[in-house]
């Protein structure tokens, strides 16, 4: 029974965010806490020679400089190793040795008393280095490229299907050209930041964090310490868009400092700190050829990536990932390739891969349909995948040409003339372009905890976190829906690393994760209470079974007769319990690796013992899913007004339709996929993360140089849903939906640009000293 599941209802934690009240990561009162202000690298590479701390040790307020010299000795991650080369995960062990391996590389921490202490002290600090040449300029080093290993969540890196270059010979119309995009940096809100106390082995940390139970095990293993006595809490977060899905050096240096001087220690990022140490999207350069034939069907698609990485981690931007399965082609052939450059770790920033390979094969299926002087929906309508044609699997459900024909419809594409540069309106050249969009529908194991109390409120306790996406609302509206409660009545509390194991906010996967888990725990609750009933001779369902009795409005009653039932909290009352509590597990993936079993005797194994008698779970589990993939598609529309004396550029309004399963909550999905839009517009005409080309730091380093769009950038955007429920997925029905926003956006702009002005540029961000 769904009464609050889709409705547009008002975040639960909204109110508690505008007036303050909701606590980020640095925002904790902790008694006698002390703030730790990193030291930058100034050099892109080389050796840290000596660090003169005498000067700063004896400014007012000082506690202590941890250097490489005097700082803990951390434990390598599993798999990881750091004298190989290959170096440890991430750039996640600082200050463990004297080497620098890009700009802004933190070689030290000041303690003091007061942030406005730490950085006078900083500042104090001398440091020579050992100069070597660090590796600048992507183009510089093509040279160097190597074929990396499989990227994010396994995915392959290399791809083929028949044989494209053969197909690409003998194809009629054939396009090959070459696309590039820019570092971009996440700029979340709130910049990372950590807090540490210790009470004797215990750890405590407050985190900025996508997962704080990734935190957690990552802490108890670099550190040394058992998991138990490692709490984090991550209870607000201001955006992470994949930033804050890595652990950066600042969650370890917080811990590590507050060890050492023996003081709660708070280590906040400044924006510029963000830029340098806290993850980016990597610079691409994606060569796309496309054979069609007259008939305008394609017969063989090539897409080929150069990214780059750091000397510290090896993460690869799989721009191509979407490619083999988003067209038919007889012949499909995907590589990527990976060269090193002295620049901070990379890391996924909203829909890696997806966001940079939907911009270059997107425009490039622009310029083939141009070429075969067909309309660019229609175009993508003749290329329908009916199947994922690579892994030869049906798509669990998939109604992306409906998505073509709302967006055709709200952009007024009737209007579009298909020759650029020919619609005016006063002095600006009018365009349309479009777009398909298309992102995983990721879904992993995940626990909860669900109680009902005898005042007739319930509490759901998962250890996900909400990173301002929405979650804590639509586990409620889950919650509320499975309980039989108003909203009102549902606490649910997350971002705390002792509840029972919740999905990390990261690939889009969180509400397909946790959402049947919730689900599931609070109807066993719920079964639990009925059960009650049933054996209870006081209860007006005494003997009834359980199959003819449903929950709403607080009661439990015959689904066939409203009147015969009672309120939860009597049944509860009556029987002198002050809770009915139940904890599931759905061990339900979308990638087969994904799928856990808890080691016994732990508290997760509790919960699959439990899980094996939950209905709701057992269902859940036993859908079969094997047969399908599992993606979300949508339709992006774009309508530019292009100054052609300036090249100034004014989106005028955007239109994007998505098939992501069930809407949730129509209000939250709007605002997530608008973001997304947003995103894509500052990825298209704004943002851009730039180096020095001599020393390879990062030039534009804070929101005055890094433009994102700010409100007067921002155009009309109609939002528009399929809303079918994904019939595979889970029993809620609905797929991710944090990510595809993005995708296809940049392409749709671009597109929208040739169509104003006959310019094609190739080259992201559109800025307007390329369109004169
Ligand atoms: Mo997302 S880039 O998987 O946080």
């Amino acid at each position: 029974m769904n009464e609050s599941l889709g409705k547009p209802i008002d975040r639960v934690e909204g109110r508690l965010k505008v007036t303050g009240a909701a606590t980020y990561a640095a925002e904790y009162q902790i008694k006698n806490l002390a703030y730790g202000v990193p030291v930058l690298s100034t050099i892109t590479k080389g050796r840290v020679k000596s660090i003169d701390v005498q000067q700063a040790q004896k400014m007012p307020g000082v506690i202590g400089v941890m250097t490489s010299e005097n700082c803990m000795m951390l434990h390598s991650p599993a798999g990881s190793d750091p004298g190989s080369g290959k170096f440890a995960e991430k750039d996640l062990l600082p200050l463990q040795n004297d080497r620098v391996l890009y700009g802004g590389q933190y070689i030290a921490v000041v303690v003091a008393e007061t942030t406005e202490q730490a950085e006078r002290a900083a500042a104090l600090i001398g440091v020579t280095y050992e100069e070597q040449k660090p590796a600048v300029g992507f183009e510089n080093h093509f040279a160097t490229a190597y074929q990396p290993g499989s990227g994010l969540g396994g995915a392959k890196t290399q791809e083929k299907r028949g044989d494209a270059d053969a197909a690409m010979k003998t194809a009629a119309v054939t396009t090959d050209e070459t696309y590039t995009t820019p570092v971009y940096s996440h700029t979340a809100m709130e910049p990372h930041a950590t807090i540490a106390e210790w009470n004797g082995e215990k750890l405590t940390v407050y985190d900025a964090t996508q997962s704080v139970m990734g935190v957690q095990a990552l802490l108890s293993t670099i550190l040394g310490i058992p998991k138990e006595n490692t709490q984090v809490y991550a209870l607000y977060i201001g955006g992470g868009f994949g930033s804050k899905g890595f652990t950066w050096a600042n969650t370890l240096l917080a811990p590590m400092a507050a060890k050492q001087f023996n003081r709660p220690v708070k280590i906040e990022l400044k924006r510029q700190q963000v830029f340098s140490a806290a993850g980016r999207r990597t610079q691409t350069q994606q060569k796309i050829g496309l054979g069609a034939g007259t008939d305008g069907k394609l017969v063989s698609v090539k897409h080929d990536t150069i990214s780059e990485t750091s000397f510290v981690d090896e993460f690869v931007e799989t721009a191509g990932v979407a490619t083999p399965m988003i067209y038919s082609s007889p012949n499909v052939e995907v590589k990527h390739s990976l060269v090193r450059l002295n620049r901070g770790t990379p890391c996924p920033m909203r829909a890696p891969g997806e966001s940079v390979g939907t911009y270059a094969l997107e425009v490039a299926m622009d310029e083939m349909a141009r070429k075969l002087k067909m309309d660019p929906i229609q175009f993508r309508i003749a290329n329908h995948s009916d199947m994922d044609e690579q892994k030869k699997k049906q798509f669990s459900s998939k109604y992306l040409k409906e998505c073509y024909l709302r967006g055709a419809e709200s952009i007024g594409w009737n209007d579009r003339n298909p020759e650029p540069g020919q619609t005016k309106q006063g002095n600006l050249l009018v365009g349309y372009g479009m777009a398909t969009a298309t992102y995983p529908a990721n879904r992993s194991a995940s626990s909860a905890k669900a109680t009902l109390y005898v005042d007739g409120h319930a509490e759901i306790l998962c250890g996900t976190q909400d990173i301002g996406t929405g979650t804590y609302t639509v586990m409620t509206q889950v919650a509320a829906d499975a309980f039989g409660l108003p909203v009102e009545k549902v606490k649910v509390k997350l971002g705390n690393s002792s509840y029972p194991k919740g999905a990390q906010s990261g690939g889009s996967q969180v509400s397909a994760s946790v959402g049947p888990a919730i689900r599931a725990a609070a109807l066993g609750a719920m079964s639990k209470v009925i059960k009650i009933a049933i054996a209870d001779h006081k209860s007006p369902l005494y003997d009834k079974k359980e199959e003819d009795i449903m929950a709403g409005n607080g009661r439990i009653h015959l689904k066939d007769n409203a009147n015969v039932g009672e309120a939860l909290v009597d049944v509860l009352r009556r029987n002198g319990m002050d809770k009915v509590e139940a904890q599931a597990k759905t061990n339900v993936s979308t990638r087969a690796q994904q799928s856990t079993t808890a080691p016994d005797g732990s508290p997760e194994a509790k919960i699959e013992e439990e899980s094996k008698t939950n209905a709701a779970v057992q269902a859940d589990e036993k859908t079969e899913r094997k047969d399908y993939v599992f993606h979300s598609f949508g339709a992006q529309f774009a309508k530019v007004l292009v100054d052609p004396d300036l090249g100034t550029i004014r989106v005028e309004k955007i239109a994007s339709i998505m098939d992501i399963g069930t809407v949730m909550n129509l209000k939250t999905a709007t605002n997530q996929i608008m973001g997304g839009i947003i995103f894509g517009m500052g990825m298209a005409l704004m943002e851009e993360t730039k180096y020095d080309p001599i020393n390879g730091r990062i030039v534009t380093r804070d929101m005055a140089q890094y433009l994102v769009p700010v409100n007067a950038d921002i155009p009309e955007i109609d939002v528009q849903f399929i809303g079918k429920p994904d019939p595979y997925i889970s029993p809620i029905g609905a797929r991710g939906i944090g990510e595809i926003g993005i995708t296809g956006m940049a392409a749709a702009i671009a597109n929208a640009i040739y169509n104003a002005t006959g310019r094609r540029v190739r080259d992201l961000p559109i800025t307007p000293d390329k369109l004169i």
